[in-house]
């Protein structure tokens, strides 16, 4: 090709070693589109103000929408071309010829990839926002039918509370709910333009950047050129909100592949979704959860990257920002996938209803319940109550007996060695407080596992989903 680019300052190509290190041509293809389109911004807005002749203008324009009718294989993707911008001059150029050139007036590849890169975030975003939405879809259609699925929660991993399953499947919709909400914010930030800071200072030339940003769907013009070329905290901010989706993902992942261990035998992933062993013949192993929850921390890398790679430039733009870009578009992707693989697994789950009703009642899981009776219907301070229940707990233990088996006598005869006195709580008080289904069903304040609050949250999710 003919380097119109360095014709004039240099008269020696780079090696080919140079070339090939310092293209973007590669990545550069994910902003094609929206290349196209920035370039056509400007053309246009350079022929309303005046700026190049019409004809020119008009004939790159058309230059333009052919290529974007033709597609990116149109276009000669040689490693020689230092970018995606160079790739797309020398199309135009070969149809339109030299006056191809007036494209390039006030405008440098500098303002324009970032334009560029924050376009195609904003679609990125909106992509993932409405797949994030889509999940939190599902999952509040399983806690509809798992409101009263009785479930056990842990603390430590080890059994705390009685509780349901539908409470349990709202706390992840809740997550990923901020995720969806931080890339809204986030989102802010990437939708402003800055095209027309040109390589640093703007130009001299009367640009409209407020029409530029009008036609690409900017909702705000950058007010400082030097930072609108330099910046790129809104690439770290979108990798720390896929970052953070990616841990909501994994944690789901995580779970899953405890909860179907045979010890828990809480849920079974679908056969679609797990693999064998290729010596075990009874094996049923839940890879892609695993893989969920290792993929996750791709995520990390990259953000760790898009850090270290900004903390240490001046401002305005250097070369380096060029590698930041690649990162991005890997979170993006990486995330998007685990998405994806994580949305399907947890609709296809099957849970089993008898094992985690057993496990909710099982390991003295109502004990806190037991103790909050004594201080509802006896009045006792609740640390008085704490230390009764804790012994009744140690002495079933030490005698092998069970939740069931506690009852008004051992109540009462553990509650002489604590207070000096018997508490007498009563049969029924006693079966009630250690009933799990009573337990579940007591805790209707807000945020609480009672049906009635988790429908509270399902009607306030669904709200948001029809935002
Ligand atoms: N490929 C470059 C990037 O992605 C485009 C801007 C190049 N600007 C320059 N002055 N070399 O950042």
């Amino acid at each position: 090709m003919d380097d119109f680019l360095r014709a004039g300052r240099f008269d020696e190509k780079m090696t080919d070693d140079a070339a090939a290190f310092s293209t973007s041509i590669e990545f550069d293809q994910r902003i094609f589109e929206e290349d196209v389109k920035t370039n056509r911004a400007h053309t246009t807005m350079l022929m309303e103000e005046g700026i190049i002749p019409e004809d020119a203008g008009v004939k790159i324009i058309n230059a333009l929408n052919k290529l974007e009718s033709e597609g990116l294989s149109a276009l000669n993707i040689d490693p020689s071309f230092e970018d995606i911008h160079m790739a797309i001059e020398d199309y135009v150029t070969n149809l339109v010829g030299k006056e191809a050139g007036f494209m390039h007036t006030a405008k440098s590849r500098n303002d324009q990839v970032c334009t560029d890169i924050r376009l195609k975030l904003k679609s990125e975003i909106e992509n993932t926002t409405k797949n994030i939405k889509q999940f939190i879809t599902t999952i509040v259609e399983m806690a509809k039918e798992n409101l009263d699925t009785l479930f056990i929660a842990y603390t430590h991993l080890q059994h705390a509370q009685p509780t349901t399953f539908a409470h349990h499947l709202m706390a992840y919709a809740n997550e990923l709910r901020r995720d969806c909400e931080r890339f809204y914010d986030t989102y802010k930030r990437v939708d402003i333009s800055p095209l027309g800071a040109a390589a640093l200072t703007t130009t001299g030339f009367p640009i409209n950047r407020q029409r530029t940003a009008e036609l690409l769907g900017f909702s705000e013009v950058m007010d400082n050129s030097i930072d609108s070329v330099s910046s790129r905290d809104f690439v770290a901010e979108a990798a720390f909100d896929y970052a953070m989706l990616a841990t909501t993902l994994g944690k789901i992942a995580d779970e899953i592949v405890i909860w179907s261990s045979y010890e828990f035998r809480m849920v079974e992933c679908s056969n679609a979704y797990s693999s064998t062993s290729s010596i075990m013949p009874q094996k049923k192993n839940p890879d892609i959860a695993e893989l969920a929850r290792g993929k996750s921390t791709v995520a990390y890398g990259e953000l760790m990257t898009i850090l270290s790679m900004l903390k240490a430039i001046p401002h305005s733009y250097n070369r380096d920002l060029q590698e930041l870009t690649p990162h991005l578009w890997n979170t993006v992707d990486n995330t998007n996938d685990i998405l994806k693989i994580v949305h399907g697994m947890v609709a296809t789950l099957t849970i089993n209803k008898e094992r985690t009703k057993q496990l909710a009642s099982a390991n003295f899981a109502t004990a806190t319940e037991l103790a909050d009776i004594m201080v509802r219907e006896k009045n006792l301070p609740f640390r008085s109550a704490h230390t009764i229940v804790g012994k009744i707990v140690s002495d079933s233990i030490e005698k092998g007996i069970t939740t069931e088996d506690i009852d008004n006598e051992f109540v009462n005869k553990v509650s002489e060695e604590i207070l000096g006195e018997p508490i007498e709580l009563g049969e029924d008080l006693i079966r009630q407080a250690l009933d799990p289904a009573l337990n579940v069903k007591s805790r209707t304040v807000k945020g609480g596992c009672a049906p009635s609050a988790v429908r509270d949250a399902i009607d306030n999710m669904e709200k948001f989903l029809n935002e």
